[in-house]
C-alpha cells in the first residue's frame, strides 16, 4: 500500500485509525508467511477490518451503481436525478459508475468520492468494452470464427490497454452466452453455438482483459455473461423467456461460466430473462448454489441494466421493494440502474427480510475485486492523460486489428477460383451502400471509437488498383440510425439500382457489398428474416442479369440465409463487421495477399424456418433421409443447413489422411492424423476433431468438437496432427448435474468441418 502517494487523497485524519490498523496486520502477516497466498491473505484482512468500520448505508453503498451522467445503454429508469446522484457519490452510497469515460471525467468523479465521501472508498469504473475499444476490432462473432485464440487473447489485451487509458477499470466482456438462433441479435456478440469452443474463447478473452496481474494500470476486471442462459431466448427474441432442460444447462449453457470462474474472472453479470419460470436475477439456484456454492466464486455479481426491477414486469416481483429481497436473497451483489438496493435494502434487513450477512458478503467481494485492482493504492491510476494520449488509435493497435480481420474472414464459396482477383485486373466495380460505408463496419458495442472511422471496402480496394468505381445502387437505411434508435429499412427507394447496373455492364468483375447496418444486430435487434435486407437481394438480382462474375461479400453480425446468392453468384465471403482496418482486411484477401482460413462457429440456415439450426443436435428416433416422408424432416427445405459449423474454404487445399486411434490407455486415447497443402497456395487450416458417444444414459449429440489444431502450411507440406481425449472430453452432465464417463463406443471424426472428415471408432 502505498500511502504516500500525493494524488491519493483519500489519507485524511479521520481515516487513519483504519489505515494504521490495517498495516499493522498486513505487515504481520507477511512475517509470518512466505506462500503465494500472502496477496490474498493481505486483501482478505484489509476487506475485512474496512468492513468492521462500515455503517450499513455504506456497505449498501458498495452494492449501488449508477449509470455516468451522459450516456445509456438502456432505458433509463428516473431521468434528471444527477442531483441525487452527486448527493450520493458525495455519502458514499455508490460503489460503481457505468459508462463514464475519460481521464478527465474518470478523475473528477473519483475525486468527489475519495475526498467527500466519509470513508473515501474509491469506485470502480464498468462499460461494454466488447470488441477493442479506441481500435475497433471485429465484432465477437466474426473473432471466433478465426479459431485463433492467441489472436483473440491479444484483442482483448489491446481493448484492455485502449479502455483502462481512458479511466475504465471493468468490462462487462465476455459474453459467453452460447446461442443456436440467429434470430437473436446478440449472437454477434459471442463466439458462436459450441460450448467447447466457446469455452476456449471466453477465456482467453478473460486472460487477455485481465492480463498477468489485475493490479497493473492497464489491465481490467472482466465480466463473464450473462448468466445464465440468455442465448436461449424462445423465438430468438432479445429478453425472452427461456425454457430449457437440465441436460442443455448442464451441458451446453454453464461449461463456459465454469471455465470463466476457474480462471478467475473477477465478475459475473446476471441476465434479463427467466430460467424455468425464475428471472435469473432472482435465481437462487443459479447464483447461490451453482456460482457461489458448487463453484466458489470469489468474485461479485453484478445484475444487468434495470433486471432487479424487470422481475415485477416478469410476474416474480410485486414491487421494487420486493425485487430488492428477491434478488439480494439470490446473490446479486451489485444493482445496475434499477435503484433499488439504494431505496429497499436497509429496511428489508431491519424487517429481517435479508440477513445482514448477505449484504455483507456482497460487499465484501466488492471490496475485495477493488483491492485486487489496485484501486485503494491509488484510485486515479486509471488516470493518466499521457496514456490517454498515447493510445488514441496506436498504430501498434491497429496492426494487430487488421490481423484479427483477416483471420476472421470466411470464404464461404469461390467456384472457378474467381478470387482472388489479378492485381492487374481491369475495371472493377464496387457496388452497395456497405462498400462506402465507413461506420457499418465498427458493428455494434463500439462506445470508444469515433463514428466514421473504419476504413471502408472501397477505401481498401483502392490501395490495391486504380480500377475501382463505385456505385450504391441503394440505400440499405432510412435516416441514420444510432445505437438507441429503430432502424428503418429502406424497401421502396430503387432511385439508385439504374446506375449500378450500368456500371456493372461496363465491368470486368462486380465486388458487391451486400448486409447488415452496423447496429441491425446487437442488443434489441432481434429480426424474423434472415435475408439480404431492404432492397440488397433484388439489386444483387439485376446486377447478376447484366454481369454474372460477382465476388459477393457480406457485411453482417449474424448469420444470414442466402440460398439464392449461393446458388447463382460464384464468389462469396463472409467479410461480418470487421472493425476500424475492415477495408484494409478485406482488400487483402480479395487480392490474395491473404489467404482466408476462418470457419464458422454458427450454422448459416436455407430459410428461417430451419432456425434453431445447430450441427450438434441430438438424434431423434427418426433419422433420414427417408424415401417416405415419416422421418424427422420439413417437406419444403432441404434438411441440411446452407454452411454448416466449421465451414470455411481457402485459396488453397487441403488434404487428410491417415487417421490413427491408439486407445490402448482409457485415460488417454490418442488421435492423429496428417494433413497436406495440396494447392497453390500457402495457408492455414483449422483441423477439427469431433466425436459421438453412440448411446448413453442421456442422448448425446450427433456430434462434438472436442478439439482443434489451427496450422500453417505451405505449399507441398504436410503435418501430423495429435489430439489427446481424455475424461474431460468423453464425459458429460447427467440431469443432476453430475459429470459422467460412461463406457461404450465411440465415434471420432477429424476434418476440415462438421460435416466433412475421416472417421473412425474407439472402445472406451
Ligand atoms: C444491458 C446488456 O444486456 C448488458 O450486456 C450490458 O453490459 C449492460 N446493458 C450495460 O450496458
Amino acid at each position: 500500500m502505498d500511502f504516500s502517494n500525493k494524488k491519493y487523497k483519500i489519507i485524511r485524519m479521520k481515516k487513519s485509525l483504519f489505515i494504521l490498523a490495517v498495516f499493522l496486520i498486513s505487515s504481520s502477516i507477511c512475517k509470518s508467511q512466505n506462500s503465494s497466498n500472502i496477496k490474498k491473505d493481505i486483501i482478505e484482512t484489509k476487506v475485512d477490518s474496512l468492513l468492521s468500520i462500515m455503517t450499513i448505508e455504506e456497505k449498501i453503498g458498495q452494492m449501488n451503481q449508477y449509470n455516468g451522467f451522459w450516456e445509456a445503454t438502456g432505458s433509463v429508469p428516473e431521468k434528471g436525478n444527477e442531483k441525487l446522484k452527486y448527493d450520493h457519490l458525495r455519502k458514499g452510497y455508490v460503489g460503481s459508475m457505468l459508462n463514464v469515460t475519460g481521464v478527465e471525467d474518470v478523475r473528477k468523479i473519483q475525486e468527489l468520492v475519495v475526498n467527500e465521501s466519509r470513508l473515501g472508498i474509491p469506485l470502480i469504473f464498468g462499460l461494454d468494452v466488447i470488441h477493442g475499444y479506441r481500435t475497433v476490432f471485429p465484432i465477437p462473432l466474426a473473432e471466433s470464427a478465426s479459431w485463433d485464440l492467441e489472436a483473440i487473447e491479444n484483442s482483448a489485451r489491446s481493448a484492455a490497454i485502449e479502455s483502462s487509458a481512458r479511466g475504465v477499470n471493468w468490462t462487462f466482456a465476455p459474453m459467453v452466452d452460447i446461442s443456436r438462433d440467429a434470430r437473436w441479435g446478440r449472437v454477434m456478440e459471442g463466439a458462436g453455438e459450441d460450448t467447447y469452443l466457446g469455452t476456449k474463447i471466453g477465456v482467453a478473452r478473460i486472460k487477455g482483459f485481465q492480463g498477468d496481474d489485475l493490479s497493473k494500470s492497464n489491465t481490467i476486471a472482466a465480466t463473464a455473461k450473462h448468466f445464465a442462459a440468455y442465448g436461449f431466448a424462445e423465438s430468438g427474441k432479445d429478453y425472452n423467456t427461456v425454457d430449457i432442460g437440465t441436460s442443455t444447462l448442464y451441458n451446453v449453457v454453464l461449461p463456459p461460466f465454469k471455465a470463466a470462474i476457474e480462471n478467475d474472472v473477477k465478475t459475473v453479470m446476471n441476465s434479463f430473462n427467466t430460467l424455468n419460470g425464475v428471472p435469473a436475477t432472482g435465481n437462487k439456484f443459479l447464483q447461490r448454489d451453482i456460482l457461489k456454492g458448487e463453484w466458489d466464486f470469489k468474485g461479485f455479481v453484478i445484475s444487468d441494466w434495470g433486471s432487479i426491477w424487470e422481475m415485477t414486469p416478469h410476474g416474480y416481483a410485486k414491487n421494487l421493494k420486493h425485487a430488492t429481497e428477491l434478488a439480494a436473497n439470490a446473490g446479486s451483489d451489485m444493482d445496475m440502474e434499477s435503484y433499488a438496493y439504494i431505496s429497499h435494502l436497509k429496511e428489508l434487513v431491519e424487517e429481517g427480510k435479508v440477513d445482514i450477512k448477505a449484504v455483507d458478503d456482497a460487499a465484501r467481494r466488492i471490496l475485495r475485486v477493488k483491492f485486487e485492482l489496485g484501486l485503494f493504492d491509488d484510485p486515479y491510476k486509471y488516470c493518466d492523460e499521457q496514456r490517454e494520449k498515447d493510445f488514441n488509435y496506436s498504430e501498434e493497435h491497429m496492426k494487430s486489428a487488421l490481423d484479427m480481420a483477416k483471420k476472421s474472414i470466411v470464404l464461404l464459396k469461390n467456384e472457378g477460383n474467381i478470387l482472388p482477383l489479378n492485381k492487374k485486373q481491369k475495371k472493377i466495380a464496387v457496388i452497395g451502400t456497405l462498400a462506402a460505408d465507413k461506420n457499418s463496419p465498427l458493428g455494434s458495442w463500439r462506445p470508444g471509437s469515433d463514428d466514421d472511422s473504419a476504413v471502408s471496402v472501397v477505401e481498401g480496394l483502392k490501395e490495391y488498383s486504380s480500377e475501382i468505381t463505385y456505385e450504391k445502387g441503394t440505400d440499405l437505411t432510412l435516416g441514420t440510425p444510432s445505437f438507441t434508435s429503430e432502424i428503418k429499412i429502406n424497401t421502396t427507394d430503387k432511385s439508385d439500382f439504374k446506375e449500378a447496373i450500368e456500371l456493372a455492364k461496363k465491368s470486368e468483375v462486380v465486388i458487391m457489398v451486400l448486409g447488415e447496418y452496423s447496429y441491425q444486430s446487437g442488443e434489441g435487434r432481434s429480426r424474423t428474416e434472415l435475408g439480404l435486407p431492404g432492397l440488397q437481394q433484388e439489386l444483387l438480382e439485376e446486377v447478376y442479369k447484366v454481369n454474372k462474375n460477382i465476388v459477393l461479400v457480406l457485411m453482417n453480425g449474424r448469420p444470414l440465409t442466402i440460398p439464392w446468392a449461393d446458388e447463382n453468384i460464384p464468389a462469396i465471403v463472409e467479410g461480418w463487421h470487421l472493425g476500424s482496418q475492415s477495408g484494409n482486411a478485406l482488400a487483402q484477401v480479395l487480392f490474395g495477399d491473404y489467404n482466408p482460413s476462418g470457419k464458422l462457429t454458427m450454422t448459416f440456415p436455407r430459410s428461417v424456418g430451419q432456425v434453431p439450426i445447430y450441427y450438434n443436435y441430438q438424434n431423434t428416433g427418426r433419422p433420414g433421409p427417408k424415401e417416405e416422408v415419416f422421418w424427422s424432416h420439413y417437406s419444403d427445405e432441404k434438411f441440411s443447413p446452407l454452411y454448416p459449423f466449421g465451414y470455411g474454404l481457402s485459396y488453397t487445399d487441403f488434404k487428410y489422411d491417415n487417421l490413427r486411434i491408439d486407445d490402448s490407455n482409457k485415460s488417454e486415447i490418442k488421435v492423429s492424423i496428417i494433413v497436406e497443402n495440396t494447392g497453390k497456395y500457402d495457408g492455414e487450416e483449422v483441423v477439427q476433431l469431433y466425436i459421438r458417444d453412440k448411446f448413453a444414459s442421456v442422448v448425446r449429440p450427433i456430434k462434438e468438437l472436442k478439439g482443434f489444431e489451427k496450422i500453417h502450411l505451405k505449399v507441398g507440406e504436410s503435418k501430423t496432427v495429435k489430439f489427446t481425449l481424455t475424461d474431460k472430453e468423453l464425459g458429460f452432465y447427467d440431469n443432476n448435474g453430475k459429470f459422467i464417463v460412461e463406457k461404450g463406443e465411440f465415434y471420432v471424426m477429424v476434418g476440415t468441418s462438421s460435416q466433412e472428415g475421416i472417421e473412425s471408432s474407439f472402445e472406451l
